[in-house]
């Protein structure tokens, strides 16, 4: 399934479920300087689920482009050596504000999967808030058994957006890449090898922290996901990371046949070309949403990023201007 129809189907299949489509928004996050960028797709909402904003509908889906570099969720030096990390990427969220709850939430989820994307069951595993009994047993009740549902601490299903804000426990949905996707021993659930990859995050809104360190409860329960497209993608392609998808490989492709002499070996060399890949689109779409390269705050990320870069793709031999022409690609 190319990634228009991954992106197509999430969206009308929680419009079936009268969930409003609502654009996702600009990677500089509206009037709140206590975030970088945004990195999810419940940022636009913030305000709805502290009961400081209300809209004209109780449930909604998005597609929110995301950055994750600098601030809380930061993954930049991750990129280009693991399969699953990026700095840009799409979050496409399904999102109840004080309606449907953990129940609907949960089944949706598995039914999107299975059903419409029509994943392996065998292959799917789950993880819950060490002690969440009901989402154990909502899971249990979709016939996953007992040994496929993990309880983790506060590190893996606890989610925050940052130091304040809306936070609650999650669920996540794991697929199982097989063994060709890695068999050391952080390949196991809960590791961090590639093999088993998270592609869908379920979070059950309860809490506001605040600046002081204390949390309140929310004025409602409300739900947060977030599914990440390009895994997805790679998951529903038969890949084993995002940058062998659709998304990516004509980014691949150009850096490929822009590499002259270089003193990387293979390995070298495609970790340049995914880092570079990635980079590109993260400027591109930063640039496109008013940020410039400075020497501060979000302009500082970019110049970085467009830095790191620049200098991947001098590693590779290219010493004409290059990181431009994979504008029209992105
Ligand atoms: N906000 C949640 C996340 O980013 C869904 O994982």
């Amino acid at each position: 399934m190319n990634s228009t129809d991954v992106r197509r189907n999430f969206l009308e299949f929680f419009q079936e479920r009268d969930h409003t489509f609502v654009q996702g928004s600009s990677l500089v996050p509206h009037d709140d300087p206590t975030l970088l960028f945004t990195n999810a797709g419940m940022v636009p909402f913030k305000d709805v689920f502290i009961g400081n904003a209300a809209r004209d509908y109780v449930r909604a889906t998005s597609c929110q482009r995301c950055v994750r570099a600098g601030g809380k969720h930061n993954d930049l030096e991750e990129v280009g050596y693991t399969a699953r990390h990026l700095t840009l990427f799409e979050m496409l969220g399904n999102f109840s504000f004080g309606d449907y709850f953990k129940e609907d939430a949960i089944k949706w989820a598995w039914e999107l999967s299975t059903e419409r994307f029509g994943l392996d069951p065998e292959r799917l595993y789950v993880s819950v808030f060490r002690d969440d009994d009901e989402a154990f047993e909502i899971w249990k009740s979709l016939g996953l058994p007992d040994a496929k549902i993990y309880r983790f601490g506060e590190k893996d299903n606890f989610w925050t957006m940052g130091d304040t804000g809306p936070c609650g426990p999650c669920s996540e949905l794991f697929y199982d890449l097989g063994e060709e996707a890695g068999t050391s021993s952080e390949d196991v659930m809960g590791g961090e090898g590639d093999r088993y990859l998270e592609f869908y995050n379920l979070v059950f809104m309860q809490y506001e922290s605040r600046a002081d360190g204390t949390r309140i409860p929310l004025p409602r329960p409300s739900i947060d996901t977030g599914m990440g497209l390009e895994r997805t993608a790679a998951i529903l392609q038969g890949k084993l990371t995002n940058f062998d998808t659709d998304l990516f490989l004509p980014l691949i492709e150009e850096v490929r046949r822009a590499t002259s002499q270089t003193q990387f070996d293979e390995q070298g060399q495609k970790i340049a070309r995914q880092v570079i890949s990635d980079h590109a689109r993260t400027a591109t779409f930063l640039i496109a949403d008013g940020v410039l390269p400075s020497n501060l705050g979000r302009g500082y990320v970019l110049r970085r990023i467009m830095r790191r870069a620049i200098r991947y793709s001098y590693q590779l031999g290219i010493r004409k201007p290059f990181l431009h022409t994979l504008v029209p690609l992105v």
